[in-house]
């Protein structure tokens, strides 16, 4: 029998949709869906790239208007792979047209934001995911795996760093990605809002937090983001930066875990390093985006004098979603993460259940994030809502 499909609509072609249209395209060869993908439309505001992006991507037709995308009736995913301030207006159309329904990360501006889209979502019905695909690692999916079965014990400490550099030249020119109308936040929403949804998935839901922001760069040559993360100054003009370079915070889980959290694009000769490492009382693990395939194990029931971290590869076919690629120790990449999310994805849609990470994850995300800001602009702490 025909499997069903999933007509998809995706709307941005850069950074993001690159990732998503090359996961789309490569979920068949890995993982048997219970429905099929198809790469129905892209959308883009410029029609020679956009039809360009949709030959080489691999979509059967574009748009160059997303709302057009909205209301064709061959559409049943919208993909959202824009600019955040585009995120709520787009989901809530899509949500209100009866279509699934995956955004990236931030999922909002702010939580008035981020509550509404998830109130679009619900009454409609649809399936949603918010796309934070760092949960999608197999070696994060294996820590949380070994969490839930007690062999590191009680959690005491989860700690974080998302450092990049991409930024740091002064003459590295205002994109969206440094405005506060077009982005909401800097780092915060950026690379903060990942550390935040691993540490939810991991350790649970936080009850307090205390932090502190800075621009340490205030003004720049305007220009616009050129693919992945470069760009290109667009003139002579100089504008303001009105969002933060970097943040930390501290936050106590409601199990009684600390949590110590460092995000920023200033952190020289760290291209994506996201890290993290998790104590508890009988084990520790260890993780780094930049060798991402192994995750550091300590374990107290070792041998006295043969106690370490040791290194695992995970890829072993016990490993999450790693039985799905290459044999044990041929490892898999950053792109391989969206293939699983939207391996998830499909599989919800075909069950009717949004699989996590969802809006509701990204409501309860942003929640944070905008504690996190109000906190550092009050100095104080802050309690969070009881989810
Ligand atoms: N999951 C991750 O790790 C990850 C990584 C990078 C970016 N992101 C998120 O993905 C989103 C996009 O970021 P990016 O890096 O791909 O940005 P980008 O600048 O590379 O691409 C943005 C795209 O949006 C398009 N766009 C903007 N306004 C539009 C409109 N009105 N209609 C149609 N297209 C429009 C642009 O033309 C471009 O194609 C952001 O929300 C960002 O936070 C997530």
């Amino acid at each position: 029998m025909a499997k069903q499909q999933v007509r998809i609509g995706m709307i941005g072609y850069k950074f993001m949709g690159k990732a998503h249209s090359h996961a789309y395209r490569d979920l068949p060869f890995y993982f048997n869906t219970q429905v099929e993908p198809v790469m129905q439309a892209i959308v883009g505001r410029d029609e020679a790239g956009v039809k360009a992006a949709a030959d080489r991507m691999g979509w059967h037709s574009y748009e160059t208007d997303w709302r057009r995308l909205i209301e064709r009736d061959d559409i049943d995913l919208i993909d959202i792979g824009v600019t955040n301030h585009l995120h709520a207006e787009i989901a809530i159309a899509a949500a209100e047209a009866g279509k699934h329904v995956i955004c990236e990360k931030p999922l909002a501006m702010n939580v008035e934001e981020a509550g509404r889209m998830l109130e679009a979502v619900n009454k409609a019905g649809v399936v949603h995911m918010v796309c934070h695909n760092y949960r999608f690692v197999p070696a994060i999916r294996f820590a949380k795996q070994l969490i839930d079965s007690g062999k590191l014990g009680k959690i005491y400490h989860f700690r974080s760093r998302y450092l990049q550099d991409w930024i740091m030249d002064p003459q590295f020119p205002l994109v969206w990605r440094l405005r506060k109308e077009v982005c909401g936040s800097g780092t915060h929403g950026d690379l903060m809002a990942h550390s935040i949804d691993l540490a939810r998935y991991l350790v649970g839901e936080m009850s307090e937090v205390v932090g502190m922001m800075d621009t340490f760069i205030k003004r720049r040559p305007l220009g616009e983001m050129s693919g992945g993360l470069h760009a290109e100054v667009s003139g002579e003009q100089i504008g303001e930066v009105d969002v933060d370079d970097a943040v930390a915070f501290m936050s106590r889980f409601k199990n009684g875990a600390f949590g110590v959290f460092e995000a920023t694009r200033f952190g020289k000769g760290n291209r994506n390093g996201n890290s993290f490492e998790i104590n508890g009382s009988k084990g520790s693990v260890r993780w780094n985006m930049e060798n991402m395939n192994q995750l550091q194990l300590y374990v107290e029931d070792d041998e006295k004098g043969e106690q370490g971290f040791r290194n695992i590869s995970c890829t072993e076919d016990i490993h999450p979603y790693a039985g799905a690629y290459w044999p044990a120790g041929h490892i898999i990449g950053y792109e391989h993460t969206f293939i699983n999310i939207v391996h998830e994805l499909m599989n919800g849609i075909a069950e009717n259940k949004s699989p996590s990470p969802n809006f509701t994850d990204g409501y309860r995300n942003q929640v944070i994030l905008d504690a996190v800001e109000n906190s550092a602009k009050s100095k104080s702490w802050i309690t969070l809502p009881k989810f």
